[in-house]
């Protein structure tokens, strides 16, 4: 059983830092991130793709860098602070990513978006102004079966305006 809350652990459980809340889990260091973030807590924003490290739709921040969840131990990431897709918006706001892929309409079955969005997001945390060459080298490991490239890397240009108060990111 996982529960959430501020008390003292019990034996045996470490604790989990989701989008500024902490959670008591069981051990069992090995079980994935994805695993605990999508059967444990219920934040099922965060999708199961490969489950190999190949597609990035499973993508979350851990201390602001993008990691693949399904491939990351949760005992790596005890006392560490995880960002889900579900954690990006603050005080009823979009994240400036999440209104530039609102914006950009770049989605079509919304799959892979989590994932291009926690990278995308963790591109801009290191370079608030990418070029069209960093943006593509950022999403590398993201794949979009839809096909969305371009509506996607339309996103992130529009983003990086909103973030830099710009304007709706629109050219
Ligand atoms: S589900 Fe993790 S990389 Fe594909
Ligand atoms: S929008 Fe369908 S996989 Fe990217």
């Amino acid at each position: 059983m996982t529960e959430s809350g501020s008390s003292p652990s019990r034996p045996g459980e470490v604790r989990l830092r989701v989008n500024g809340t902490e959670h008591r889990i069981a051990p069992e260091p090995d079980r994935s991130l994805l695993y605990v973030l999508r059967e444990e807590l219920g934040l099922t924003g965060t999708k199961y793709g490969c489950g190999e490290g190949e597609c990035g739709a499973c993508k979350v921040l851990v201390d602001g860098t993008a990691v693949r969840a399904c491939m990351t131990p949760v005992g790596e990431v005890v006392d560490r602070s995880v960002t889900t897709i579900e954690g990006l918006a603050s005080d009823g706001q979009l994240h400036p990513v999440q209104q530039g892929f609102l914006e950009a309409r770049a989605f079509q079955c919304g799959f892979c978006t989590p994932g291009m969005i926690i990278a995308a997001v963790a591109l801009l945390r290191q370079n608030a102004h990418p070029g069209e060459a960093e943006i593509r080298v950022a999403l590398d490991g993201n794949v979009c079966r839809c096909g969305g490239y371009l509506r996607i890397l339309d996103a992130v240009q529009r983003a990086a305006r909103i973030a830099a108060g710009t304007g709706d990111g629109a050219l």
